[in-house]
Order: structure tokens, then sequence, then C-alpha cells
């Protein structure tokens, strides 16, 4: 597996585990206020979707044989 693959695999992935973060949140809330492990618990994986995803985005005006804008 390639580098691009290995990110774009892992950015799948994080967002289940990002998912999971807010569904909890959701969870927790229905009793009470959540502690702020729980509140806080979306931004790591976030933070990694942002970075990932931000690569894929550039990655199409990287390759050599794609020319956009002339
Ligand atoms: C936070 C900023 C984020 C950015 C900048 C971003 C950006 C991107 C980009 C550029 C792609 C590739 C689109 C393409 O095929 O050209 C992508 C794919 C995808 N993103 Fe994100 N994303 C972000 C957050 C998330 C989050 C929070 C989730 C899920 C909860 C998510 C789930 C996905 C999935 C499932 C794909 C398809 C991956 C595949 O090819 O199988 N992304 N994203």
């Amino acid at each position: 597996m390639n580098w691009s693959n290995w990110i774009r695999q892992s950015h799948r992935w994080i967002g289940i585990v990002f998912t999971l973060a807010v569904a909890t949140n959701f969870v927790t809330m229905a009793f009470g206020e959540p502690p702020m492990w729980v509140v806080y618990s979306p931004l790591p994986p976030l933070l990694l979707q942002l970075l990932t995803g931000l690569y894929m985005f550039a990655l199409p005006y990287f390759r050599d044989d794609m020319h956009y804008g002339g």
C-alpha cells in the first residue's frame, strides 16, 4: 500500500472514531452534564481528519499527469 492510500484509509477509519466520539457525547448528555474528557474527545480525531483531509485535497494538484488551470 502506498503513502496516499495509507492516508486515505486512515481518514476513513479515524472518521469512524470521530463519529463514535460525537455519538458518545449525545448519549452521555442524556444522563446530565458529560465529563470534560468526553466533551473534548472528538477533537484529537478531528485534528487528524483535518490534516489527512487537507493532504487528500492537495493531492490532485501535485500530480504531474494533471494540470488544473492550464
Ligand atoms: C476536518 C476536515 C476534513 C477535511 C479537510 C476532509 C477532506 C476530505 C477529502 C479532500 C477527501 C477526499 C475526497 C476525494 O475523493 O477527492 C475526503 C474523503 C473522506 N472523508 Fe473527509 N475531510 C474532513 C473531515 C472528515 C470527517 C470528520 C469525516 C467523518 C466523520 C470524514 C470522512 C471522509 C470519508 C469517509 C471520505 C472518503 C474516503 C474514501 O475514499 O474512502 N472526513 N475528506
